[in-house]
């Protein structure tokens, strides 16, 4: 089984190889090709990757690359993690955004909507030399802001392409530990679109346990969500929600920390970042430790403008080494074990809707748990969504497609009315002049030319 990564060169490339390191049985991917556009970052990643491998006879092997068609020919999965514009674009978004008064967040707000228009076109290039290079692969789609990204690629790829986030699976994993319950009987109520979504119900022998933890304030205080909304607005609405919620819930405060923050979570990324792959040019650099070392600071610091903001305090420690269940790579190789091994389970996905949420049509991508199995992800019959988040997914799925319709067309005015329709852009003045300083800023939005 061949596995291609689209990104190879990205910093958590080695979680996704860790996971692999860990699977013995029959079928599972026993060649990895990394591709990149950056040979430097390929290098860095390969060293990593080789002292993680060491003394595990099994061990995938790893080629890597910078030709797209050459990596994509003949795999089984593609896993596509890019980031178009690399954390200096990141940290342009957040800027630009800012100096709005608005929220540059890379998959929320005005942030997420400059990072799509750039990343659109070029998935859209990657899904058609899949098409025809490799028809029958199975694409993981790790790249933010991930569910357009997803329909994105699934207009050209089907239901081929499945997106994937950790989030909600985090968070139903940590609902289920404050509760006791037993997160592999349990299933978890949550719906939206990728960033947007809510865990409604932890359903435990057919009876629904979100209430008792909604009566319980220590309960709520004891993880990250919980203590990012507080317990009042989470009884108010009775479901808890995704963290980037927090931008949206708490709009004010967060735009607020972004701003007063030393340095943007690009900046700060961005220089973190450099920091690792110059480390890793110098010949004797441990690569492994060197990459834990870098991992461990890059999740104590996640989303701590935000914690800051809710003075939610520190992070809880994450251990890198020992990949949770719910982490990020964990639920790639479930996802791909179960399409590669019909291995079936139920997972929370991006997918096209097909009817699930009733008030979106049938080729919307949404996030929804999905039974897997060797034909694909099937997204499974949810209760419709409350007001509430309606309007919010609803709002926020017609900016998606806006983006869409200006990726496809080169039109700036599909741009502005982006960037206007968003529940966290306040003016359309604003939503005009972020067209022209994104533009102005980022080669790859050149292609906004016309009207
Ligand atoms: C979470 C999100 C991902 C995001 C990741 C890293 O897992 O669900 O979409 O890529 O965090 O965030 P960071 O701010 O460290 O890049
Ligand atoms: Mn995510």
């Amino acid at each position: 089984m061949k596995l291609t990564i689209l990104g190879g060169g990205g910093f958590r490339v080695p979680l996704v190889y860790g996971a692999l390191l860990g699977d013995h049985a029959e079928g599972r991917v026993t060649a990895v090709t990394l591709y990149d556009v950056d040979g430097d970052r390929l290098d860095a990643v390969a060293r990593v990757l080789a002292e993680q491998a060491a003394g595990q006879p099994d061990a995938p092997r790893v080629s890597v690359t910078r030709d797209l068609d050459e990596a994509v020919r003949g795999a089984d999965f593609v896993f596509s993690a890019i980031r178009v514009g690399g954390l200096e674009g990141r940290a342009a978004d957040e800027r630009i955004a800012l100096a709005e008064g608005v929220l540059g967040q890379e998959t929320v707000g005005a942030g997420g909507i400059a990072y799509g228009l750039r990343t659109v076109p070029v998935a859209t290039a990657i899904a058609r030399r899949i098409a025809k290079l490799a028809p029958d692969a199975w694409v993981i789609n790790f790249t933010n802001p991930a569910g357009l990204v997803t329909e994105a690629m699934s207009r050209i790829l089907g239901d081929r392409v499945i997106g994937i986030c950790d989030s909600p699976v985090g968070l139903g994993l940590r609902v289920a530990k404050v509760l006791g319950a037993d997160p592999a009987t349990a299933w978890t109520d949550y719906v939206g679109l990728n960033h947007l979504g809510w865990l409604r119900a932890l359903r435990v022998d057919g009876r629904d346990r979100l209430p008792e933890l909604l009566a319980d304030s220590e309960a709520l205080g004891s993880f990250e969500e919980g203590r990012l909304f507080g317990p009042d607005w989470l009884r108010s609405l009775g479901a808890i929600p995704n963290e980037y919620l927090h931008y949206y819930y708490f709009n004010r405060e967060t735009v607020r920390a972004y701003r007063e923050a030393k340095q943007t979570r690009g900046a700060f990324l961005r220089a973190q970042q450099s920091g690792f792959y110059e480390e890793m040019k110098r010949p004797g650099t441990p690569a492994l430790a060197t990459w834990r070392r870098t991992l461990a600071e890059r999740e104590a610091t996640y989303m701590a403008a935000n914690r800051e903001a809710a003075g939610a305090g520190e992070r809880d420690a994450k251990d890198a080494e020992d990949a949770e269940p719910g982490g990020y790579e964990q639920v790639a190789l479930a996802l791909m074990r179960a399409v590669a091994r019909d291995e079936r389970t139920t997972l929370i996905l991006n997918v096209r809707n097909q009817g699930t949420l009733s008030v979106l049509d049938a080729d919307a991508v949404v996030e929804v748990p999905c039974f897997v199995d060797a034909n694909g992800a099937h997204p499974v019959a949810v209760d419709p969504l409350p007001h509430h988040a309606t309007g919010l997914v609803t709002a926020v799925k017609a900016v998606e497609r806006e983006v869409l319709a200006a990726a496809g067309s080169g039109s700036r005015s599909h741009a502005v009315t982006a960037f206007a329709l968003h529940p966290l852009v306040d003016s359309v003045s604003v939503a005009r002049r972020l067209v022209d300083g994104y533009r102005a800023e980022h080669a790859g939005l050149a292609y906004l030319r016309l009207p």
